[in-house]
């Protein structure tokens, strides 16, 4: 949500500031702006609505020598989208980009008398107003001075007029990492810019002032004392942040969820058996709860619908799957015999970090499972299960959504083995068949031309319904929200045997409705239901395991994976839906990696 970059050092800032923001602008693309120094003290601002093309376009005859700028990429939240409310925003000799929400602004207006001055809607120039007001040479006391007005979530960026190279930095959750090499100081909300410079970054603390220099970076706390960061290694190269020859981010990271799956699973095996040992994840974990909350928002949180349908009944203790934004607010059952497991890709969500807070005030323990390695949830669990997906860059998460569910099937196998419900023997062969998916993934990769003719009906369509039931209901809130996200059909997922009562009156002639029916226990009665939505005219896609037997009266078109165990099936039937959605949405003619209104990293509640 928003992204930022600062640059100092010998490179050309502002060709390092718009490249950075191209990698960033997954984090927002409502607006985008600069700003740069000159070493003759001069100020140059740009800054436009629409995308960072825009702003490039608007840049290309721009002649200014500077070595120090900062960029931002925004998703807006106070203030329409336009020219004045993009950032960077400037007040007086303050320069400032930022990434949250400031929530007192109002207050801070009428308290410093900014009203009549203030030339945007947004929270961020009361910010830069307020460091304009205590700016008196040191810029140390006025960022001290203005945080400690300042309540809500901020990664600021900030240039003094007068100091023509150096930028300035200060956090409160919203993320933002730092790296200095040979060329100059960095910082950027994410690795993701970073990374074509250097693989070595760390992670800003919060409440700590960070100064950019072309020759180094220095850390002080509020008072003034220096801080060593803990410096961190980005395991994926530059390539892995890039397209490579697909037309899409997501079409690129649907086919990278094999490999996805082995780096998270296999180093998690010891002889056949899942080990957490490496992860400092200790068994008793698993032994000490009476109940587990699993918590996280949209894409997380359908994982966790398929990690209470896959554990709750081995296990037999009860599995919450709670969305994060309700949860803080409704008094949840929580105490010091739960465990808390926080799902989310980014490791930044607001939401899912405020349960995670809250859930530690009661005293449950917490476990994150989470693909951005350092994230402030990574670092403020009790115990993180890194997800190796490698960047998600699309916004539609598709990759990082595979490796959750695998996390969550080698914590329930672990969980399940430390509660005496598998033997040695039932954990060896849930592993066995977890690695079978692989392949199984592989296949429906191999054998995707069919999904087009699936995803042509779709792109025609006004609404969609995806049905199914057990398992299959949990993996159809994800294709649901997949489809809707990307290709902006209205599309909904019933439990099957639901639709009776009351949906069953939307179904019309040609109506698409995926069903998915890989579950043998339930696979008649789920059929049944597609009956009754086929005699009313609907238009079935059906999925089920092979070896089905399929009648016409069933469905219009038929798809099978390649997974015989039924609690395994998600793994392909995820990719299936995945690549509709991402077919429907091509066909379309839509921008599929960066939907309307989205943005991938949600750091606003
Ligand atoms: C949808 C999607 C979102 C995220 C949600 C949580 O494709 O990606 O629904 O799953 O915003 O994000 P994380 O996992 O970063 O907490």
């Amino acid at each position: 949500m928003c992204g930022i970059i600062g640059y100092t050092g010998r490179l050309d800032a502002l060709t390092v500031l718009l490249e950075g923001l191209e990698q960033l602008e997954y984090r927002g693309y409502d607006s985008a702006g600069v700003a740069l120094l000159s070493s003759g003290n001069d100020r140059f601002l740009m800054k436009k609505a629409g995308p960072v093309a825009t702003l490039k376009d608007a840049c290309t005859a721009v002649d200014i020598e500077s070595h120090c700028g900062i960029g931002h990429t925004r998703w807006a939240t106070h203030g329409g989208v336009n020219d004045v409310n993009a950032h960077p925003h400037i007040a007086g000799r303050i320069t400032l980009i930022h990434n949250g929400i400031i929530e007192n602004y109002h207050n801070l207006i009428d308290r410093f008398g900014f009203r009549d001055s203030l030339v945007s809607e947004t929270d961020t120039e009361v910010a830069a107003k307020l460091l304009d007001h205590y700016y008196k040479g040191d810029p140390y006391d006025a960022i001290r001075k203005t945080i400690r007005e300042i309540s809500g979530s901020y990664a600021f960026c900030i240039m003094f007029e007068d100091i023509h190279d150096q930028i300035f930095c200060v956090r409160n959750i919203s993320p933002m990492v730092a790296a200095h090499m040979e060329d100059g100081s960095f910082v950027a909300s994410d690795v993701t810019a970073i990374i074509p410079y250097t693989n070595r970054y760390f992670v800003i603390p919060e409440y700590q002032i960070v100064t950019l220099r072309q020759d180094g970076i220095s850390v002080q706390d509020l008072d003034g004392n220096p801080v060593e960061p803990e410096i961190l290694e980005v395991s994926w190269n530059v390539e892995a942040a890039k397209k490579n020859g697909y037309p899409h981010y997501m079409l690129k990271e649907i086919h990278e969820q094999p490999e996805a799956l082995r780096n998270t699973i296999l180093p998690r095996l010891r002889e056949g058996i899942p080990d957490f040992s490496e992860d400092e994840i200790p068994d008793e974990l698993f032994s000490f709860c009476d109940k587990i909350a699993i918590v996280a928002c949209g894409t997380a949180m359908y994982a966790g619908m398929v990690g209470k349908a896959l554990i709750e009944p081995i296990i037999k203790i009860p599995v919450s799957v709670n969305i994060a934004s309700e949860f803080r607010y409704e008094n949840p059952l929580v105490d010091a015999r739960t465990l808390v497991i926080v799902i989310s890709q980014s490791g930044e969500t607001i939401d899912t970090l405020a349960a995670l807070h809250l859930s530690k005030e009661r005293g449950a323990k917490v476990l994150s499972v989470v693909n951005v390695k350092g994230s402030t949830i990574a670092r403020e669990s009790d115990y993180v299960f890194y997800t190796h997906a490698g960047p998600e860059i699309a916004v539609a998460s598709t990759k990082a959504y595979m490796v959750q569910l695998a996390s969550l099937y080698l914590i329930g196998c672990r969980m399940s083995m430390v509660r005496g419900k598998f033997s040695q023997k039932d954990a060896g062969e849930f592993v066995s068949r977890l690695l079978d998916t692989i392949p199984a993934v592989q296949k429906i990769l191999e054998n995707k031309a069919k999904l087009k003719t699936a995803a042509s009906i779709l792109a025609k369509a006004k609404d969609a319904f995806f049905v199914g039931r057990g398992l299959d209901y949990a993996f159809s809130l994800e294709g649901s929200l997949k489809l809707k996200e990307i290709s902006y059909i209205h599309a909904e997922a019933y439990a099957a045997g639901e639709l009776k009562h009351g949906t069953i009156a939307l179904i019309e002639e040609n109506t698409p409705v995926i069903a998915v029916a890989t579950q043998d226990h339930i696979y008649g009665k789920t059929i049944s239901n597609i009956k009754e939505v086929k005699a009313r005219g609907a238009f079935v896609i059906l999925i089920t395991k092979q070896h089905a037997e399929i009648t016409d009266d069933i469905c219009d078109m038929h798809f099978s994976v390649p997974v015989p165990h039924d609690r395994f099936t998600v793994f392909p039937v995820a990719v299936i839906l995945q690549l509709l959605a991402y077919y429907t949405s091509d066909m379309k003619g839509l921008n599929v990696d960066k939907p309307r209104n989205l943005a991938k990293s949600v750091t606003v509640e």
